[in-house]
């Protein structure tokens, strides 16, 4: 760790250095302020020592230099003896600690070491939010299913075609679109969604193809979202419940890669990839007569499916914690622990609502309001299986309610203190 220390008097700069390197730092010492803010500018170090009264730039000056900076620099005071009012200035001012003087060597090294593990926490803590935030958008998984989504994802995002996405409900068709789009040569241009449900038929044509000033009575001219996702991507969110005669228009802008305001009489270009999203299978609609051939194979330069959540295995868990912490952070709450008891209840659901029903089961758990019992039994299962599941589960649940005490579930459950932490330790379940 290297420390810079700064004093005005030569004797105690150099006193003070020698404590400070007997102590196991390197030591660079100034006897004007000035030059310590400077040094530190071109290399930072860990830690500062600084005399407060100082003539030119003073203790308060170099602190406030030092702020400036943004470097997270602690910066700690030597202060008169006495000086409690000069001492509390520093503090507000966003010094680490001070010292008064006449210091004792052995206090002034645990200041020192002290300030120094604060500020390693605050570098961790903010390694960790860093990290966090990059994994947020991220398709998290380590089973086969989503390494192989992945790579194909990775593979997919630079070549320029346009993708079908299909999945269930929440399987994360959206976050995947967003993942190719950021992965992709047009990552710095727009990404514009529209969702194909949600919009009525008669607003359908003004909303996608864009309108003159002149198309109705006190409109504005405005463009489309297909103009609107020019130089980027344009995702067409649950395509499957587009009425067949808008699906026949859109082919026409799409085939020719133009699109005309209504109102207007002249085509402008179009340079957009087309991400898909469906919730299912179009090939079948197709069959069907739901949805036409001709713009699904327009749209599908490639297909991605996106596996139910229920077929992840242990990935369940793995994306449960990660949502608790994440909502257990934004609460300023510790997270409960998720007993091996929870992980095989999660496990064994059927989610139909795939991940978005995780991520807010995740958040209610988060609030210490557990998990709620699961909508259907677990299928294919003896009775036995399905008792010692269930005792598990209430077991799991009290433990939940108790604050992990093994006394007070046993209580509330009704059985001696021994018969539950047998039934814990063959259901593996820790207290
Ligand atoms: N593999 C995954 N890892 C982490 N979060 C996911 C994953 N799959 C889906 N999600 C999250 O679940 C929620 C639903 O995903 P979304 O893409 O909107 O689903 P869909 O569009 O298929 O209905 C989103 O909050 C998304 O971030
Ligand atoms: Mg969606």
């Amino acid at each position: 760790m290297t420390v810079f220390i700064v004093d005005d008097d030569a004797d105690h700069l150099a006193a003070l250095a020698d404590l400070v390197e007997v102590g196991g730092h390197s030591v660079r010492a100034f006897e004007r302020a000035q030059d310590a803010v400077e040094a530190a500018a071109a290399t930072p170090p860990d830690a500062i020592l600084t005399d407060l009264r100082m003539p030119g730039m003073d203790g308060m000056d170099l602190l406030a230099a030092i702020a400036t900076q943004a470097r997270d620099i602690p910066v700690i005071m030597l202060t008169g003896h006495g000086d409690v009012a000069q001492a509390v200035r520093a503090i507000q001012a966003g010094a680490e600690d001070f010292l008064e003087k006449p210091y004792d060597a052995a206090h002034l090294l645990s200041v020192l070491a002290r300030a120094l593990r604060a500020r390693a926490t605050r570098a961790e803590v903010a390694r960790l939010q860093k990290e966090l935030s990059l994994k947020s958008g991220a398709i998290l998984g380590e089973s086969p299913a989503i390494t192989a989504l992945n790579e194909r994802l990775s593979a997919l995002a630079p070549l320029d075609v346009d993708v079908i996405l299909t999945g269930e409900t929440g399987t994360g068709k959206e976050l995947a679109a967003r993942a190719l789009h950021a992965a992709s040569k047009r990552a710095q241009g727009p990404y514009v969604a529209l969702n194909c449900a949600a919009l009525p038929e008669a607003l359908f044509e003004l909303e996608v193809f864009g309108h003159a000033a002149a198309a109705f009575p006190g409109a504005q001219e405005k463009p489309g979202k297909l103009e609107a996702a020019n130089g980027g991507s344009l995702v067409l969110d649950e395509v499957e419940s587009m009425p067949l005669p808008l699906q026949g228009k859109l082919l026409r802008a799409l085939q020719e890669r133009q699109v005309e305001r209504i109102g207007e009489n002249h085509l402008r270009p179009l340079d957009i990839r087309i991400l898909t999203t469906s919730k299912t299978d179009l090939r079948a609609a197709c069959a069907e007569g739901r949805f036409r051939a001709d713009l699904f194979y327009r749209l599908a330069g490639a297909e991605v499916a996106l596996p139910p959540l229920r077929n992840l295995g242990p990935d369940i868990a793995l994306i449960f914690a990660h949502y608790v912490s994440l909502a257990a952070r934004r609460y300023g709450r510790d997270a409960p622990e998720i007993t091996i008891g929870l992980r095989r209840d999660l496990m064994r659901r059927d989610w139909p609502g795939n991940v978005r029903e995780l991520k807010s089961m995740a958040e209610r758990f988060a609030l210490g309001l557990g998990v709620g019992p699961a909508a259907d039994l677990p299928k294919g299962e003896t009775l036995p299986e399905r008792m010692a599941d269930y005792e598990a589960r209430e077991i799991t649940a009290a433990l939940d309610r108790y604050g992990q005490s093994v006394e007070r579930a046993a209580q509330a459950l009704g059985v001696p203190r021994r018969t539950l932490a047998d039934k814990m330790a063959r259901y593996g379940i820790k207290g």
